[in-house]
């Protein structure tokens, strides 16, 4: 699995740190390329020419901006990187990743690599438990990262807990069962996502909108980037990061969101519209916030379809060109879906009921029924967003291969 693989292992201030060295070992056997960072902290513990012996290869430390030839050490290294670990990973390290900070070549690294990321947590048992670390732990498992279990047994301190690193020899076991390294099915490919639900002004302070979060889109987008896509995001207005290294594009009401597909779509191999774009919006819109008086007691909307985003595409679609959508439903889920799959002249089409709480908009987890042009039908358990996306790229891989 890891043969011929780029590894950047970062090493944070921890008692642990020792038994990176292992790590290390442990990987250049099993056939990768290991580089490491060490942050000032791990510094105090390990020393760079222990790492640098056992790599063979130069260790980036808190001072190492810059390589001798002018390249900036961190943004090289993260360009290089196939798999980014960070074992011993302390308190300090998660916080500073959870939080996207860049202060120290560690988490400069860190944050400017695409590639798939692993954290392996040591540090005090009370340390791991509060409620901040749990925070920043489920913070890193929401932008993709695997954070492994710390091993429960005797701590430095004297008493037992869980906050152990866990055995090298464990860690290399436990990254070998994960599917750490997608197929590049998508090489070469561009790829336009949409994402969130679409804004349509009623006034400058007020709008028409839904209940998407943009969960399912951030998850293609990140799905068919990791299998090898240039990825175009366009988004209306959400809580996330979006997946580093993605082109994004925000916008806010359907009328944007048109304009932003119709021009970048006969550039683009493939075009997946998650968005939940609204279907009508306020004939008008007006200048100054409406009031309210003594006598409107009702106000009544008046409201005006939206252009169709995917039956545009579909009049200039070329035949090499694949196109995705969703089908939002509360009700007829199938056969709304199929009707919505032959008038939009789309590929694929993921049937979303719409109606459950537990999937749909703005849950963690979804469940959908794929339908393709051919006729076939498959339905996913109820898993992750993320699996729904890598489900839903290795079908549009497939597809655009038969294009
Ligand atoms: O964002 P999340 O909280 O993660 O929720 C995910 C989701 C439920 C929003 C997503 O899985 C989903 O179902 N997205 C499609 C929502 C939608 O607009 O469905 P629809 O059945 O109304 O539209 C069918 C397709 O036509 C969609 O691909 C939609 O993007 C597209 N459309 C819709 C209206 C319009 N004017 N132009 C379009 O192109």
């Amino acid at each position: 699995m890891f043969e011929g693989k780029h590894v950047t292992l970062t090493i944070s201030g921890s008692v642990a740190a020792y038994k990176a060295a292992t790590l290390a070992r442990s990987l250049q056997r099993a056939g990768a390329t290991v580089r490491v960072v060490l942050t000032a902290a791990a510094a105090r513990f390990v020393t760079p020419a222990t790492f640098a012996a056992l790599t063979k290869q130069p260790v980036l430390t808190d001072t190492t901006w810059w390589h001798d030839d002018g390249q900036i050490a961190h943004v090289e290294l993260a360009d290089w990187t196939d798999l980014a670990i960070a074992a011993p990973a302390s308190a300090n390290l998660m916080a500073q990743f959870a939080n996207g900070l860049a202060n120290d070549v560690a988490s400069a690294t860190w944050l400017a690599t695409a590639a798939p990321k692993v954290v392996v947590p040591a540090m005090n048992s009370h340390m791991w438990q509060a409620a901040a670390t749990q925070r920043n732990r489920q913070r890193l498992l929401d932008d993709g990262v695997t954070v492994l279990q710390p091993a429960t047994g005797a701590l430095a301190e004297g008493y037992a807990g869980t906050g152990r690193f866990p055995e090298p020899a464990d860690i290399v076991r436990q990254l070998e069962q994960l599917e750490l390294f997608t197929p590049q099915t998508l090489r070469g490919k561009s790829v336009i996502v949409t994402a969130g639900g679409t804004r349509e002004r009623l006034d400058p302070v007020r709008f028409l909108t839904n209940d998407s979060s943009g969960k399912m889109g951030y998850a293609v987008a990140a799905a068919a980037q990791a299998a090898g896509a240039t990825v175009t995001l366009i988004t209306a207005p959400t809580r996330l990061t979006p997946p580093a290294g993605v082109t994004v594009v925000p916008i806010q009401s359907t009328a944007e969101l048109a304009e932003a597909v119709l021009t970048r779509f006969p550039q683009a191999d493939a075009l997946v519209m998650a968005a939940a774009v609204a279907d009508f919006q306020p004939l008008t819109a007006a200048d100054q916030k409406i009031k309210k008086t003594k006598d409107n007691d009702e106000l009544i909307l008046k409201l005006k379809k939206t252009p169709d985003i995917l039956a545009e595409v579909a009049k200039v679609k070329r035949t090499n060109q694949v196109t995705v959508g969703f089908a939002a439903e509360t009700q007829n889920l199938l056969a709304n879906a199929q009707r919505k799959l032959q008038s939009k002249s789309l590929d694929l089409l993921a049937a979303n009921d719409v109606s459950r709480a537990d999937i749909g908009f703005n849950s963690d987890d979804n469940q959908v029924t794929f339908i393709q042009a051919d006729g076939s039908r498959d339905q996913t358990p109820k898993t992750s967003k993320q699996m729904i996306a890598t489900a839903l790229v290795a079908r549009l891989a497939a597809i655009l291969e038969t294009k």
